[in-house]
């Protein structure tokens, strides 16, 4: 047999040991059932980690490890021939890890999109200098092997559009709130008990994580610089159980989506919950499960589906990125080099065209409608429905005297129209005061 890829891995939490446990279990398999190694041709052996304590290495109960306390010095260790950051975070020690491994000529293998995000272009040119692979494909989808669809098999397309629900916990949350009755703060317990969120799950919830998953995909898909600033973020946690409820009789689901589209203005890159049609693929993806929809020009379109977060799945993603190492294997990062890589800019969202879900606390009096109407033709935004609903507890056969003053939920769905076109509509709707409280606003995707 082949010398063995000898690896080392810094960071040892949900993924990085369940990486660690996966990489023992093929080395203590017979050499016949080490189907990691029968396929890359050599084992893939893990040597040493590093870890806040060393306690956590034996915990792992994996004889013959050795435990290096800085992941810089680990990265650069002569022992290793390739490098694994499990830690987390855009800035050090993740980052000076890389660049030391790098810098030595190792390959890296990584699932920090936060750090693939923010220095993916700079870190893959290091990559490129030195001649090794920078290995990112655990940084979205989880399981799902998108990074290398994008960017080995469809070397030849190009595409109009790539979205798809990107962040396990959000999809957990929205659906566990609609299944269950559960409520947001319930289900995001529930999650980081599951070991989908973040270590600050507000990177789930107000959807940077997909916004740094979206900006990775349309690196790949279109060949932009990676730039999670010129991503356009909502996250949900504004979005109600009268919201998911409303959705559903109208014939759709809400997803928070990440979206990356070829636009007149450039590459519209944006993340926000979304209203998807109940009988399209992205409706029936529940729980931590993502799936990416990628819209190559010519056909139509592939979606692929499957398990988003949490140990096992991230670890899949990772081990198989240490196969392509120990088989030789060697991409662009982004798959053309850094210097192809184009400049990103924010999207102009005001330009953003689609139809809208609108959800509003209609002051009850003569004359609302009327105004609400009036605004929406002046911005030309014609209407497909209107559903006013009943107040919580108010019997059918209209209000009730005690009633009369509260705000009845009105419920607009738009044709396609332009952003600026509903901004500049509300805003006039609400300074005539026939609205209580803020519009809910959410954008419909065509799928
Ligand atoms: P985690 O459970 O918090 O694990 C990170 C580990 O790194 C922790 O044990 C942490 O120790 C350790 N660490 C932090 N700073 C360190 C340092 N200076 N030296 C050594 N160890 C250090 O996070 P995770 O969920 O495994 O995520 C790891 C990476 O994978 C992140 O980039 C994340 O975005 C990505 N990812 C996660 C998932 C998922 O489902 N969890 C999926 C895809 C990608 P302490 O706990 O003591 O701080
Ligand atoms: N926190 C992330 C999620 C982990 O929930 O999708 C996977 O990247």
């Amino acid at each position: 047999m082949v010398a063995p890829l000898k690896v080392g891995l810094a960071g040892l939490g949900t993924v990085g040991g369940s990486v660690a446990r996966l990489l023992q279990k093929q080395e203590s398999n017979a050499p016949e059932s080490n189907v990691l190694a029968t396929r890359c041709g050599r084992p893939v052996q893990l040597v040493a980690v590093s870890a806040k304590a060393e306690s956590e290495m034996h915990a792992l109960g994996i004889p013959g490890l050795r435990f290096v306390p800085s992941p810089t010095a680990l990265a650069a260790d002569p022992e290793i021939d390739a490098f694994v950051e499990l830690m987390g975070g855009e800035g050090d020690p993740a980052k000076a890890a890389i660049t030391a491994a790098l810098s030595a000529g190792k390959p890296v293998v990584t699932a920090n999109k936060a750090l693939i995000a923010r220095h993916g272009v700079a870190l893959a040119r290091l990559a490129e200098t030195s001649g090794v692979a920078l290995n990112f494909e655990a940084a979205v989808g989880g399981a799902i092997p998108v990074v290398k669809t994008l960017r080995e098999g469809f070397a030849g397309n190009s595409f109009d559009r790539v979205y798809g629900i990107l962040n396990g916990t959000c999809n957990y949350i929205l659906s566990r709130m609609e299944s269950e009755k559960l409520s947001f703060a319930d289900c995001l317990r529930e999650a980081q008990k599951l070991g989908y969120a973040e270590a600050d799950p507000t990177f789930d919830v107000e959807g940077f994580d997909t916004a740094q998953k979206i900006a990775i995909l349309a690196s790949l898909a279109f060949g932009v610089q990676v730039d999670p600033d010129a991503v356009y973020v909502e996250g949900i946690s504004s979005i109600t159980p009268e919201d998911l409820e409303a959705a559903a009789e109208l014939g759709y689901r809400i997803k928070l989506l990440g979206v990356a589209v070829r636009t007149e203005q450039g590459i519209e890159q944006r993340v926000h919950p979304t209203m998807v049609r109940l009988d399209s693929p992205l409706a029936q993806v529940m729980g931590v499960t993502n799936a990416v929809t990628v819209d190559p020009a010519g056909f139509s379109p592939i979606t692929l589906v499957g398990p988003g977060a949490g140990g096992a799945a991230t670890a899949s993603a990772v081990v198989a990125d240490l196969a392509d190492i120990a088989r030789g294997l060697k991409a662009k990062p982004f798959g053309r080099p850094t210097e192809a890589l184009i400049g990103s800019r924010r999207a102009p969202m005001q330009r953003h065209e689609g139809g809208y879900y609108i959800r509003l606390a209609a002051v009850d009096r003569p004359g609302t409608f009327a105004t609400i109407a009036k605004h929406l033709a002046d911005e030309h935004i014609s209407l497909e429905s209107i559903v006013q609903r009943r107040r919580n507890g108010e019997p059918h056969g209209g209000s009730s005297p005690d009633s009369a003053q509260t705000p009845a939920p009105v419920i607009l769905v738009t044709y396609a129209t332009t952003e600026d076109a509903v901004r500049k509509a509300l805003s006039e709707i609400k300074n005539r005061g026939v609205i209580a409280g803020n519009p809910q606003v959410i954008r419909i995707e065509k799928n």
